[in-house]
């Protein structure tokens, strides 16, 4: 198949939907990260995401629709306290877990009976979703175990060849995906840390019960797409967890065993460490500005002649959290101090 790269004009967004009406799959930015859509209602065109990806079938999707009205037609019920949080973070960075009425196709939703529903606060999915006139099923639209792309050449470089065709916002602004909350209890769960921050939603529903560790991998995970293998860069990741000093002796050691490194960190550290090649994430000042170039960062070194990569850790709060989880994930080891 030749994936088409759309840049974005009207004629764009005509062509675009039209593929999706016709049951092909098409990537798009939202505020977070590129995903990879396909109507939600046609089993067929939600199998081909799958395929595309290389997706594990247990792993269910999140039903991205343009406004708030409209998700009375995917569930069976709004809990009062769901509803309280629709109305604060949607459209954003934030997908709601309720229960289904079974209308969006069973392969999207895995064979739960609860569905994941998000409004992204993006011009160009809107658009799309407006001109559609769809509800599209749209995880990341990265290769499965990859990093999820925050930009179209991220997308074209995994889904090349396999997508009908790729829309070309420019970079996405928050980086990193959704927060992921369980709706249908009677005090929410957040089940993937994202975009909205645990200190955000506590503001609308008073404390959370403490969550255990999102950097801690769960054997039986209630949000399934938590145990699998994720955000993985081509080289092995370590992650360092100490000062400037013993950062730049793991460095060192690596060099001594004739091992070529790959850095990422943020300033002011980055400018105390010598490595072969560094990627400069922002500032540990402004974790948002991390969280935006992460997958850049990891990315980044796919095409460069590094044997591992090290990075530094970042306190877990507000969308540290979030990053701290995919920065877990992605790693193979972790070294403290
Ligand atoms: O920001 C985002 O959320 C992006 C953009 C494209 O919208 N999408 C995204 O989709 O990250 P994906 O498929 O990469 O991640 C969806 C997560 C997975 O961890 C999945 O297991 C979980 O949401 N999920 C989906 N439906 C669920 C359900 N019914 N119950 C529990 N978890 C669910
Ligand atoms: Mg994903």
């Amino acid at each position: 198949m030749k994936t088409k790269m759309w840049k974005i004009h009207n004629q764009a967004l005509q062509e675009a939907a039209q593929c999706l009406q016709q049951g092909e799959v098409v990537a798009f930015p939202t505020e977070t990260v590129y995903g990879l859509g396909a109507d939600a209602t046609n089993e067929e065109a939600v199998k081909k995401i799958f395929q595309a990806k290389g997706r594990p079938a247990d792993n269910p999707l999140i039903v991205h629709v343009h406004h708030p009205i409209q998700i009375r037609q995917y569930v069976e019920e709004i809990p009062p306290l769901a509803q309280k949080l629709i109305d604060h973070f949607m459209p954003g960075p934030f997908t709601i877990i309720l229960k289904s009425n079974g209308k969006a196709a069973h392969t999207v939703t895995a064979g739960l009976d609860t569905v994941a529903i998000r409004i992204p606060d993006h011009p160009v999915s809107q658009a799309l979703l407006e001109t559609a006139q769809l509800p599209l099923a749209a995880p990341s639209a990265n290769l499965s175990g990859k990093p999820s792309p925050t930009n179209a050449d991220h997308v074209y470089q995994d889904l090349n060849g396999r997508i009908a065709g790729i829309i070309d916002g420019g970079a996405t602004g928050v980086g990193l995906e959704s927060t992921v909350v369980d709706g249908t209890q009677d005090t929410p769960v957040i089940l993937r840390p994202g975009g909205v921050t645990k200190e955000e939603i506590e503001q609308v529903t008073g404390q959370l019960e403490q969550n255990k560790s999102f950097t801690q991998v769960e054997k039986q995970p209630k949000s399934p797409g938590m145990k699998y293998n994720h955000y993985e860069p081509d080289a092995p990741l370590q992650l360092i967890d100490g000062s400037s000093t013993f950062f730049q002796q793991q460095i060192n050691q690596y060099h001594k065993e004739g091992k070529k490194v790959g850095v990422i960190a943020s300033s002011p550290l980055s400018e105390e460490l010598q490595a072969d090649d560094l990627y400069v994430c922002g500032s540990s000042d402004h974790l948002q500005e991390v969280a935006a170039k992460l997958y850049y960062a990891l990315r980044y070194f796919n095409d460069k002649p590094v044997d591992i990569i090290l990075c530094e850790t970042f306190p877990t709060e507000g969308v540290g959290e979030a990053i701290m989880n995919r920065l877990t994930k992605a790693a193979s080891s972790q070294l403290a101090e």
